[in-house]
């Protein structure tokens, strides 16, 4: 496999990561594109479609300038199918031993999700120190991350599950958060209707709500 962008890289690519489901393959190009026009470079296409497979593959081969990646990656079987579609990274909502470690083997950037210490002290055993702390409303939310700045001092992480324009900025904040996810920025609604220009504009606003001076900190 051609060495890509290393997981460190991928995440600070864009402070949003657009969680998209996309029901026509043949579409995605076009999303990853009304993405980039509003200032997005990156998406994670779910594994929750029929059509998500292809969808990512369409998107590697037509839009070069989209860094495309794989969401709901549920097994190691998951993600040698998302590797051969031509996935930039992979986004599991949890993390077994096994996922852990077939993509360190394969040196292919996942961002595994946690949701307790003791996950993320079993994701660093296996070598990472960027996750996806998922649903992160719901299991504490700016709390729980600042909690774990105490004891996980090197550790980052890309918060996905209940963020929003309106609570993007506070998480965003966090000197232990490199970047959100979420489905706000291409609601299923708007993807499925195509109307790519209310999607850039959602991003473009979006993008502009997380402005601070401080931006560039981590
Ligand atoms: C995910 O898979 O990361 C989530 O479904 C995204 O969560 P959200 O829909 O609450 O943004």
């Amino acid at each position: 496999m051609m060495k890509g962008l290393t997981l460190t890289e991928i995440l600070r690519l864009s402070p949003i990561i657009p969680v998209v489901s996309i029901s026509e393959a043949d579409e995605a190009p076009n999303l990853a594109r009304a993405l980039i026009s509003g200032g997005i470079g990156i998406l994670e296409i779910t594994l929750r479609t029929d059509s998500a497979l292809d969808a990512i593959r369409l998107t590697a081969m037509h839009e070069k300038e989209a860094v495309v990646g794989a969401g709901s990656v549920l097994s190691d079987e998951d993600l040698k199918r998302v590797i051969d579609a031509g996935a930039k990274f992979a986004v599991s909502p949890g993390a077994t031993p096994s996922l852990l470690e077939a993509a360190k083997k394969m040196d292919f950037p996942l961002l595994p999700g946690v949701a307790t210490a003791s996950e993320i002290m079993v994701g660093l055993k296996y070598g990472y120190d960027s996750f996806k702390l998922y649903p992160a409303v719901h299991v504490g939310g700016i709390g729980a991350l600042k909690s774990y700045a105490g004891p996980f001092q090197s550790v980052k992480f890309c918060p996905t599950g209940g963020i929003d324009a309106k609570n993007a900025k506070e998480f965003l904040s966090l000197e232990n958060v490199v970047c959100v996810g979420g489905s706000w920025i291409s609601p299923r609604r708007l993807v499925d209707a195509k109307e790519y220009d209310k999607i850039s504009a959602i991003a473009k606003a979006s993008l502009r709500s997380i402005q601070t001076d401080n931006n560039q900190k981590k």
